[in-house]
């Protein structure tokens, strides 16, 4: 029989190409559930195979709970994940990721269900490297302090909830509640990532920030001066790993928390800005209006008061590669070719339309 695989937030970015992923593969049945499908109807054709149920997990908790007594296996990407979203709206950022989660855990150990729960690479905060600038310090997923700012930065109440729920989950598995694997995504990049602010109201993540300055001409706008430093980790890569962690073989996966990553694309903000810009210009042979300026910009006057960041996230990836064979493939440069030209693309759709 198929393994029935339930999706929770399977909507977003990351659901959309698991899903997409799922379906090519006869073993699963997938249920996708979220409140919105844009992203998955580029993808979701009726022949597919895949289920999508239109549902608020908070308006609808004990269809949740039923969904989650059907299903092998449950997947939960249910988050804000956008830094935007935290510094205007961080009550409500904590509802949803932290008191929503709760339930979809709870869930999962009342009907004894192994859960793969979507963490962040946010919850190791800052660096050492604040304390000790000379030095690089990786990130380790059993190992590594967890530095966050104070509470009235209330950009890190994402982090604090996400961080709490890997403790919950963990203080589960530890009872033989809980059969789970938490995942840290590192900085994933790739088509749907987010959309375009030009085109739509709000807080994308960088990548939609720079790629808008680009087709709109105006400025890249660089938070503190740019010099903070992200690892960039493509979409299919990143998907090839939660695959391996869905095949789970030989349980190897169970009780670990893994980081996915590569700190062979690490860029700063700025270095991503100047690549973005020069494959705009020499990859896509286009012009960059004058207007596609890099300009230096307070955190505070970017996202509002409460604002605060990581200076930098480097992943030991060590623990995916070994236990599942898992290695990533593509260059930052490669990533980003990918991603832009699916962004040019749509672009150019929309103003042929
Ligand atoms: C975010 C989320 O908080 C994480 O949970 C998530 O895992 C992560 O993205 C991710 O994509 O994996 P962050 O890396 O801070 O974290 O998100 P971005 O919005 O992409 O910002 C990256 C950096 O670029 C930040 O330092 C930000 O200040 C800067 N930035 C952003 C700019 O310099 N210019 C912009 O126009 C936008």
């Amino acid at each position: 029989m198929n393994k029935r695989v339930l999706l929770l937030g399977a909507g977003g970015f990351i659901g959309s190409h698991l899903v997409e992923a799922l379906s090519k593969k006869a073993i699963y049945s997938t249920t996708a559930v979220d409140l919105t499908k844009d992203k998955l109807d580029e993808i979701l054709r009726p022949h597919i195979g895949v289920e999508f149920l239109q549902l608020d997990i908070a308006e609808d908790p004990e269809r949740i709970g039923l969904l989650i007594q059907e299903h092998d296996l449950v997947v939960n990407m249910v988050a804000i994940a956008n830094p935007g979203i935290y510094v205007q709206d961080p009550v409500s950022t904590f509802e949803l990721d932290f008191t929503e989660n709760m339930n979809i855990i709870r869930q999962c150990i009342k009907h004894q269900k192994r859960l793969i729960h979507f963490s962040t690479s946010e919850v190791y905060g800052k660096s050492p490297s604040i304390y000790q600038p000379d030095q690089a310090f990786y990130f380790d997923e059993d190992n590594s302090d967890l530095i966050l700012g104070p509470v009235s930065k209330h950009r890190w109440i994402y982090a604090s909830a996400k961080q709490l729920l890997d403790r919950v989950i963990h203080a589960y598995g530890l009872k033989d509640e809980l059969d789970y694997t938490i995942i840290r995504p590192f900085n994933y990049v790739g088509p749907r990532i987010d959309f375009l602010p030009s085109e739509e109201e709000g807080f994308p993540r960088v990548f939609s920030f720079f790629m808008d300055a680009l087709l709109y001409g105006k400025p890249l706008y660089l938070v503190n001066g740019g010099d903070q430093k992200r690892c960039y980790t493509y979409i299919k890569d990143a998907t090839d790993a939660h695959l391996r962690i869905i095949e789970n073989e030989g349980g190897s996966c169970s009780k670990q928390i893994f980081n996915i990553g590569s700190d062979e694309n690490e860029t700063s903000i700025e270095g991503l800005a100047k690549t973005m810009f020069h494959l705009y210009n020499t990859y896509f042979g286009r012009n960059a209006s004058s207007n596609s300026t890099f300009e230096s910009i307070s955190g505070d006057e970017f996202y509002g008061e409460g604002y605060d960041d990581s200076d930098r996230r480097l992943p030991n990836s060590k623990k995916i590669r070994e236990l599942t064979g898992w290695s990533p493939y593509y260059s930052l440069e490669a990533m980003l070719k990918e991603t832009m030209g699916y962004y040019i693309a749509r672009h150019e759709n929309v103003v042929i339309q």
